[in-house]
């Protein structure tokens, strides 16, 4: 990727905490391949945002590795965009500690994802946890990033970022460039199969809740048959319906197809045969996914080599930043 051009910077990330769900595949990285065309595009395995609750060590040097393949069997091209692992760059963390100092206590405490945490590890409330947003900022503003294509769960974090560079702009001078949400229309918040009010996440304790995109096609399919809808019969867009909602929303980014087609595809069918079309274009969309992953995951040469790459571009860049950040806040040069 040359490194500098006239367009424009895209970053985000994703955390390694297991297999990616069908919820991280249609908010977030299913629109990450074909930004790449038009975008300058960064693209991190979060390690260290992962550590703000409690990993096993091994197993968490395994998921990164592991979605680390994901992320190019996802269709990410490493010779087309910067692929790397979070914690190969200790800029973002030097980053993060300025960024922290334009940062208030309070509005921390807003964000609904550190209250959330907080409950489901009561155990473990760490100062982490609790600036994680701050690193998120900086994961984003090293770079200068644009555009940062998110789910719906991160816009409260986005929006953050934005108060923080504008605020570090304001006492500093114009610096930071402030990124915009690319939220998708359709998709932004997959919720769970088994219970729709809530979003569909790799925490969730039931496993039908949640497709994962390694998940074979008759587990898929299962879980889709097994997913909570209504009683009615109607496979239609509508308040109130949300299991149906959320099966049309998926169907509808799987096929293209609009949400009308969709009705008028089921009318007259019960929903079995619904959530059966889901399951299989699920199944069927996420295949490509799952064959080039088993091939990439045992090619741990390959890999390495392409997360090193990763690590030098994206180091490129944010020492820049970093050391401009560093004279603007009036630290003496080391050299
Ligand atoms: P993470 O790892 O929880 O999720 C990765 C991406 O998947 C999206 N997502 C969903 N979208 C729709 N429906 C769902 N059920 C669903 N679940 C997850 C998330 O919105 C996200 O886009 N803090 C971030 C990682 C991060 C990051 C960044 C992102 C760290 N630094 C800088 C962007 C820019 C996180 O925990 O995402």
């Amino acid at each position: 990727m040359p490194e500098t051009s006239e367009k424009k910077t895209i970053f985000s990330g994703i955390q390694p905490t297991g297999v990616f769900t069908l919820g991280n595949y249609i908010g977030a990285i299913r629109n990450w391949g074909p930004l790449q065309d038009e975008y300058n595009c960064i693209y991190s395995i979060v390690d260290m945002h992962a550590i703000t609750v409690r990993q096993e060590p091994a197993k968490l040097r395994q998921n990164t590795l592991q979605a680390y393949a994901l992320l190019l069997a996802c269709g990410i091209d490493p010779k087309r965009s910067i692929a790397f692992i979070q914690s190969h760059n200790p800029n973002h963390a030097e980053l993060s500690w300025i960024l922290s100092c334009s940062t208030q206590f309070g509005e921390l405490s807003r964000m609904t994802q550190f209250k959330a945490k907080s409950q489901q590890h009561a155990d473990d409330i760490n100062a982490g946890l609790f600036t994680y947003p701050v690193l998120m900022a900086a994961d984003i503003l090293a770079y200068n990033a644009d555009l940062v294509p998110i789910g719906a769960d991160q816009k409260q974090h986005l929006e953050l970022a934005r108060n923080i560079a504008g605020r570090f702009n304001q006492k500093y001078g114009d610096f930071f460039t402030v990124p915009e949400p690319f939220i998708p229309k359709a998709g932004a918040r997959v919720m769970s199969l088994q219970d729709p009010a809530k979003k569909m996440s790799k925490s969730d304790e039931n496993p039908n809740a949640c497709i994962f995109i390694l998940d074979d096609k008759d587990t898929i399919i299962r879980k889709f048959k097994r997913a909570v809808t209504d009683s009615d019969a109607e496979v239609c867009y509508r308040e109130g319906k949300d299991g149906i909602n959320n099966l049309m929303t998926i169907y509808s980014v799987m096929t293209g197809k609009s949400l009308d087609e969709i009705t008028s595809e089921f009318s007259g069918k019960g929903y079995g045969d619904f959530k059966l079309a889901v399951g299989e274009a699920v199944a069927d969309h996420l295949e490509p996914v799952r064959t080039e992953f088993s091939k990439l995951v045992k090619d741990k040469d390959y890999l390495k080599e392409c997360y090193t790459a990763g690590a030098e571009a994206a180091g490129r860049i944010t020492r820049k930043t970093l050391s401009k950040v560093y004279r603007k806040v009036g630290f003496v040069d080391a050299r």
